[in-house]
């Protein structure tokens, strides 16, 4: 691990600059309690980038990406910018770090935290403890598979493509992600496709028994098809540790998992790519929730996600795990202590805003740190 932690920071529009300032507090935290610290580059995307710049994202600031160990991002997007069209529009920033990076395997946890085990649309027996993680691959599969379009056939109606198209590679690169963090983790992977119906599927379940035969007899690997993986997710969610799969499933895998938590403003994400010739693994982390322009200068918006998403960073870019651990424990601890923001608000707790949120989780590592 590099002794120079490389950190780049993107806040972003909206609500994203406002939960980055509570990051700020923990790095803080780290440098003065823990002796860790960062070399950190902070620039503009999305929309604040186009006022500024004219453009979402700078070529200095993909490379300035390419050049950090870890990307903080905050959220793009907002009716400010509806304006400035299609190809310039505050989301290409985010689009383009991934592209650029070549941001392949995207980690979305579904943690339910117990004091949070309420905000649940399900019952709170079925999802107490719940701690799932969903591999998603995001840049192949059938948003990007040729051929693709939209035709006028002979007889003038007119016909609509998209293609499933996954390479052994393609494969290959994501279950490993899957694998290696299934170690870190209750040591099992559910690799999701839908091998009775799509010749994809069935080459995804052969690359990734073989990979598991291969080189991670360790990992209990099981295999899912992605209906009844949406259906056991509702019915037993608590069956899974790691799950694995394609671009489209996982799009709607993840978004289903997350909504067993209730709680858009408390979940963290991470985005990585593949590692290089130096060891160096390209990522990003971000909360999965947008710029909630409805709330954004209230001081109202969650920092939990946020907060969240640098611990993922810590852990999975800087190997640490025990600065991630309480990061998380603190977050525990604040939310046990009763205090809500406005988007996990119950009966009975305490409604605070954004720099008391973050505020109290910094005094929580502090006290147990
Ligand atoms: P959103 O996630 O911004 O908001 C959905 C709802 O959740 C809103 O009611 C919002 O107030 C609430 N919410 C979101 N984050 C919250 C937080 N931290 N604390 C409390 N409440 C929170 O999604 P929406 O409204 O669909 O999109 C708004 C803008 O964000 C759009 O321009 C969209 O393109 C962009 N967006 C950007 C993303 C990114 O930067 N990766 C991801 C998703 C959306
Ligand atoms: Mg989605």
């Amino acid at each position: 691990m590099a002794s120079n932690k490389k950190l780049l920071v993107l806040p972003g529009d909206g609500v994203g600059p406002e939960v980055m300032r509570e990051v700020g507090r923990l790095v803080g935290w780290l440098q003065r309690r823990r002796g860790v610290s960062f070399d950190i580059t902070e620039e503009l995307v999305g929309g604040a980038s186009i006022d500024a710049h004219g453009v979402p994202i700078r070529p200095q600031v993909v490379q300035a990406a390419r050049d950090a160990d870890a990307v903080l991002f905050g959220a793009v997007g907002g009716p400010q910018w509806d304006h400035v069209g299609f190809e310039r529009r505050p989301e290409l920033a985010i689009l383009t770090l991934r592209r650029e990076l070549g941001l392949f395997a995207n980690l979305r946890p579904a943690v339910v935290l117990d004091p949070l085990v309420d905000a649940s649309t399900l019952k709170a027996d079925v999802v107490r403890g719940l701690d799932i993680m969903i591999v998603r691959e995001t840049v192949g599969g059938i948003y990007f598979g040729e051929p693709r379009g939209v035709e006028t056939l002979p007889d003038g109606s007119r016909r609509g493509v998209n293609t499933e198209v996954y390479t052994t590679h393609e494969i290959e690169r994501v279950a490993r992600v899957a694998f290696e963090l299934a170690r870190r983790r209750n040591n099992a992977v559910c690799s999701v496709e839908k091998s009775n119906v799509m010749e994809s599927g069935l080459l995804w379940r052969e690359v990734v028994t073989e990979l598991q035969r291969r080189e991670y007899p360790d990992v209990k690997l099981s295999h899912m098809l992605a209906d009844n993986c949406a259906m056991q997710l509702v019915r037993n969610p608590r069956q899974f540790d790691v799950i694995v799969t394609g671009n489209l499933f996982g799009d709607l895998l993840s978004d289903l998992a997350s909504m067993l938590t209730g709680s858009l403003g408390m979940l963290p994400s991470a985005t990585l790519g593949a590692v290089d010739a130096f060891g160096r693994r390209p990522a990003l982390y971000e909360p999965i929730h947008g710029s909630a322009p409805d709330i954004a200068g209230r001081g109202l918006a969650n920092p939990l996600a946020q907060i969240l998403s640098f611990a993922m960073l810590l852990r999975y870019s800087f190997e640490l795990e025990g600065e991630a651990l309480l990061i998380e424990e603190a977050c525990r601890h604040v939310l046990a202590s009763g205090l809500r923001t406005a988007d996990i608000m119950s009966p009975g707790m305490a409604r605070v805003g954004t720099s008391v949120m973050g505020e109290a989780v910094q005094r929580e590592l502090e006290k147990l740190d």
